[in-house]
């Protein structure tokens, strides 16, 4: 079975590559990777494959789909979790197969939040490279302590549990909305809704899906209603947030500070190197003028236990598309 492996970098090639000579030497797979990202003007990239390999910046909108549909392809699997990207109306309309790997390491993403907010709160990114410049004054780095403070997990499923349980090892007061509770939560913290959590949070970490509903969840008002001098952070999708609300309460000093490793935008930027570039995104480029937001390009999920884990459960849903199996994994 071919499959064309869209957006791959040098590290979805290891791991696939590994992953699959280790464990299904004998499922017939044949990676065709693709460094491009999956549009409508790359689709002709899969001719002659029976699936394809998608991450988060892809591009699977009806029309990219039929394409698909009519280069051959029958299946879809996604080495991500989050599928926002996926038209599944049209998908299912298709007949295509489509898989996603729900829970490859929730540790890693929370991990990363974490790290986020101790580097923001402590302004460890700062301290690096004034002590590069042998400059060891202590002004402006000024931070508090984390024990204590209101931290606010919006989406409590698996990367805001494990989030919420790293908070609450730090010391702090957990708050957590989810409109689909689960009754895991209430060992580590309090259940309330999203006006009370911004109220009262010092730190707000957003870890929901993007749907309709929660498309720029944190946007003017909502901004707002936070509690002022909070710390905002997103490892989820950029698009939970109005960036241009968000730099308004960075500007008014609303919000303290901002840590982001998903941007709204970031398929034009994100997985790439543009160091040599002239950065055309003015959203972004006022952004990068605060001291006090911290930028990461989606690396949330960047560890080799996370990697190892997508590829095996990816290959596995290759094999559950090629057994007509419908796994806890489809989509469709
Ligand atoms: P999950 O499905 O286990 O949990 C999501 C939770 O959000 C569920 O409990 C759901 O009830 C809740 N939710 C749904 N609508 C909501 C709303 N309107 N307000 C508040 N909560 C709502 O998903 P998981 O594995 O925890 O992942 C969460 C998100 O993290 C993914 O959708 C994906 O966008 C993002 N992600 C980011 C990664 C990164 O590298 N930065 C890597 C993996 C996931």
């Amino acid at each position: 079975m071919h499959v064309t492996v869209y957006s791959a970098q040098p590290y979805d090639r290891q791991y696939l590559e590994e992953v699959r000579a280790a464990h299904f030497a004998e499922a017939g797979i044949e990676w065709r990777f693709q460094a491009a990202t999956l549009n409508a003007g790359t689709v002709a990239l899969a001719q002659d494959s029976e699936a394809v390999c998608v991450f988060v910046n892809d591009v699977l909108d009806a029309g990219v789909l039929e394409a698909l549909a009519r280069e051959g392809v029958k299946a879809v699997v996604l080495r991500c979790a989050g599928y926002n990207n996926v038209d599944l109306d049209a998908a299912k309309r298709l007949g295509l197969f489509v898989a996603r790997v729900p829970a490859y390491s929730p540790e890693a993403v929370a991990e990363h939040a974490m790290a986020l907010i101790m580097t923001l709160n402590r302004k460890t990114h700062r301290a690096f490279n004034r002590v590069r410049e042998g400059n060891f004054s202590l002004d402006g780095l000024l931070g508090s302590t984390l024990h204590g403070k209101t931290a606010g997990v919006v989406g409590a499923g698996r990367i805001g549990l494990v989030m919420a349980r790293l908070l609450q090892g730090f010391g702090c007061r957990v708050l957590g909305y989810d409109p689909f509770p689960n009754p895991a939560f209430d060992t580590l913290g309090e259940r309330v809704d999203l006006d009370t959590l911004l109220a009262q949070a010092d730190i707000v970490s957003l870890h929901c899906p993007l749907t309709e509903d929660t498309y720029h969840l944190i946007n003017a008002p909502a901004l707002a209603k936070m509690k002022p001098g909070a710390m905002l952070v997103n490892t989820s999708r950029g698009a939970l947030i109005d960036t241009q609300a968000v730099i308004e309460a960075l500007k008014s000093r609303q919000l303290s500070a901002l840590a982001i490793d998903v941007y709204e935008q970031e398929s034009e930027l994100f997985f790439h190197d543009h160091s040599a570039e002239i950065i055309d995104d003015d959203v972004f480029a006022r952004l990068m003028t605060f001291p006090n937001v911290l930028v990461t390009g989606h690396q949330g999920f960047f560890t080799v236990e996370a990697l190892r884990e997508i590829a095996e459960v990816t290959c596995s849903n290759l094999v559950a598309y090629r057994q007509g199996e419908s796994g806890p994994n489809r989509l469709t």
